[in-house]
């Protein structure tokens, strides 16, 4: 079992499917990510693209597309199949640097197939996925949860932690809702606090991280070892260059929004070296957009848009204008 890699900053990507593309995690690196995640991957599209890529001598990582830049680099998977974990596991080891074990999506198309945030209530499942991990593979892995179902059982993460930690998991990220909260309310920070005071394997806070200032509290109020941040660098990768620099120093640059509308050329300029869907990178405009004022007709003619062209067009119309 190897050990976690060095990581060169203290604030992390989030695994968001349809959001955390090679091109985004790639940026996100470049501005300082110590870590970035892949966006969750079923264990049975793996051992089906496996099989299909084969054929053509080509390898599992034309599916699941990164570049040696992101790296360190952790591959999130899903899915609760033990002999299919298992295969799932050892077909993606030799090219990422951590396995990451998805507890926490509460979509119900996921956790309807025993899997996500559904987990967290099997204790006796969660036990032998843990156990069929570690002895697949030689990399470290590592498990995102979420801290419980419903309101009332809210304390599941600490049972799932223990176990984690007994079964050889070698960090432990809480993004501290529940399933059944989805995105709304709060994240309860004061519920990573609980599990880092639990645990002796690092502890990833997450949840509601927007800014510098808020990444520092999290660490001051939690005494976690590491932040994720996911939905506060959609559009806005340059949060990781500040975080640091905050942590560091005690102050950073603010960016303007000429300059976080400019970041979406790099991205898009990196996206084109991949094969990421066009719905997705007009997401990304989306969200490189947020902040600008009347931004509702820009938001009309990049949802028209039609091709990669059309988009940077239209960016740079907005972009003239600051
Ligand atoms: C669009 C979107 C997709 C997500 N996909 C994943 C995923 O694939 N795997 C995962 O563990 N969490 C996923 N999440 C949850 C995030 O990783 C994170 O835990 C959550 O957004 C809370 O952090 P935040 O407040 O910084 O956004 C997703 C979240 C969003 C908004």
């Amino acid at each position: 079992m190897s050990q976690l890699p060095k990581f060169s900053s203290k604030a992390f990507l989030a695994p968001m499917a349809g959001v955390s593309d090679p091109a985004l995690r790639l940026l996100c690196k470049k501005m300082g990510a110590g870590l970035v995640v892949t966006e969750f991957t079923s264990i049975h599209s793996i051992i089906a693209k496996e099989k299909q890529l084969k054929k053509n001598q080509k390898q599992i990582c034309e599916f699941i597309e990164f570049s040696e830049d992101e790296r360190p680099l952790s591959v999130q998977l899903f899915g609760s199949d033990l002999k299919a974990l298992a295969k799932a596991a050892k077909i993606v080891e030799p090219f990422f640097d951590i396995i990451d074990y998805n507890m926490g999506c509460p979509a119900p198309h996921i956790t309807q197939q025993m899997a996500g945030g559904a987990l967290l209530q099997e204790s006796n499942l969660t036990t032998m996925i843990f156990e069929t991990l570690v002895e697949s593979v030689n990399k470290p892995v590592t498990l995102k949860i979420r801290a419980g179902v419903t309101s009332a059982n809210r304390f599941l993460f600490k049972d799932i932690a223990q176990i984690a930690q007994d079964k050889g998991i070698q960090m432990i990220t809480l993004h501290p809702r529940t399933v059944k909260q989805g995105y709304s309310g709060y994240a309860d920070w004061s519920l990573i606090k609980e599990l880092k005071e639990l645990v002796d394997i690092p502890v990833v806070g997450n949840g509601d991280i927007t800014s510098p200032e808020i990444a520092k509290q999290m660490f001051e109020s939690t005494k976690c070892d590491y932040v994720m941040i996911g939905r506060g660098a959609m559009g806005n990768p340059h949060l990781f260059k500040q975080i640091n620099e905050y942590l560091e120093n005690g102050t950073y640059e603010k960016s303007s929004l000429k300059q976080k509308i400019g970041i979406f050329f790099e991205y898009l300029e990196i996206a084109t070296k991949f094969k990421i869907r066009f719905s997705n990178i007009k997401g990304q405009a989306m969200s490189f957009t947020k902040g600008i004022n009347d931004a509702t007709k820009l938001r009309g003619k990049i949802t028209l848009s039609k091709n990669i062209k059309d988009l940077e067009s239209i960016m740079y119309q907005a972009y003239s204008q600051y």
